[in-house]
């Protein structure tokens, strides 16, 4: 449990139904802010949010297509009255080699991961500036800082998360509306677990506070940007990555 104080806000969180989203989801709740589950499948997206309560709603939502978000948008304002915290972290991987990747991989990645932000971001934001208050948070990777052999399509998405962070921030600091990244290393879930044990192993070594970092590591991080603790922050990327890039 952390002490930050979220009540009356009301928080969106693409791709909630597992994995760091899910973590996210949950702190923001337990510091008391009503939360939108929200996932491909709306059935899995509504049990998550009865699951997590506090007049939790879920919704359905393929992120990497425009119209589909900017309902989605809609929808939570709607049903929740307000969308005063907004969590970009959807995203997916199609890792190759720069010379093997298809363009439809190219395109998939930069659409789940980057154009979904913007067009959530484009859509939150016109409430935000009426009521003088928001936080945008997009969760960008190390991979968007240091590159990755095999990852060009995912780094080019999260480093181009980092320059709509650090443009938004510019564009709405003055309607009070904070906008940073949050960039995890390697976070034990479903898309590490995919990993071979010799290169999670060889990765490890790599951290110097020697471990993976676990989902809740990122949503305390999230949930101190959307607190009013950080209210003289934007436009920044916060590592969560137990010293890896540094
Ligand atoms: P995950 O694969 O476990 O979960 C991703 C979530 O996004 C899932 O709920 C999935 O259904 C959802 N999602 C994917 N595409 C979607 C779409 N088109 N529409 C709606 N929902 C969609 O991944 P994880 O590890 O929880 O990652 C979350 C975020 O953190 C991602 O943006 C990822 O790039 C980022 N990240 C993860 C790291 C890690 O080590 N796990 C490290 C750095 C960044």
């Amino acid at each position: 449990m952390i002490n930050i104080d979220l009540t009356g806000k009301v928080a969106l969180v693409t791709g909630s139904t597992r994995g760091i989203g899910h973590a996210i989801a949950l702190t923001l709740a337990e510091c008391g802010a009503r939360v939108a589950i929200v996932g491909r499948d709306a059935a899995k997206a509504e049990d998550v949010a009865a699951q997590i309560g506090g007049g939790a709603l879920g919704f359905g939502c393929d992120v990497s297509v425009p119209a589909e978000v900017t309902a989605l948008v809609a929808a939570v304002e709607e049903r929740c009255g307000s969308l005063d915290i907004l969590v970009n972290n959807a995203g997916i991987t199609r890792d190759n080699l720069m010379l093997r990747i298809k363009d439809e991989d190219w395109d998939a990645v930069i659409n789940a991961n980057l154009r979904s932000a913007f067009v959530a971001t484009r859509a939150a934001s016109r409430g935000m500036m009426k009521r003088r208050w928001g936080r945008i948070i997009n969760i960008t990777s190390v991979v968007g800082l240091m590159g990755n052999k095999g990852q060009t399509n995912y780094a080019a998405s999260k480093a181009g998360l980092i320059g709509l962070t650090k443009s938004v921030a510019r564009e709405l600091a003055s309607r009070n509306i904070l906008c940073n990244a949050v960039a995890p290393g390697f976070i034990e879930t479903d898309m590490t677990a995919a990993m071979a044990p010799e290169a999670r192993t060889a990765m490890s070594q790599e951290i110097p506070l020697e471990r993976l970092g676990s989902p809740s590591d990122v949503a305390r991080a999230v949930a101190f940007l959307s607190s009013d603790s950080a209210s003289y922050i934007t436009g920044q990327v916060l590592v969560v990555d137990g010293g890896l890039a540094m």
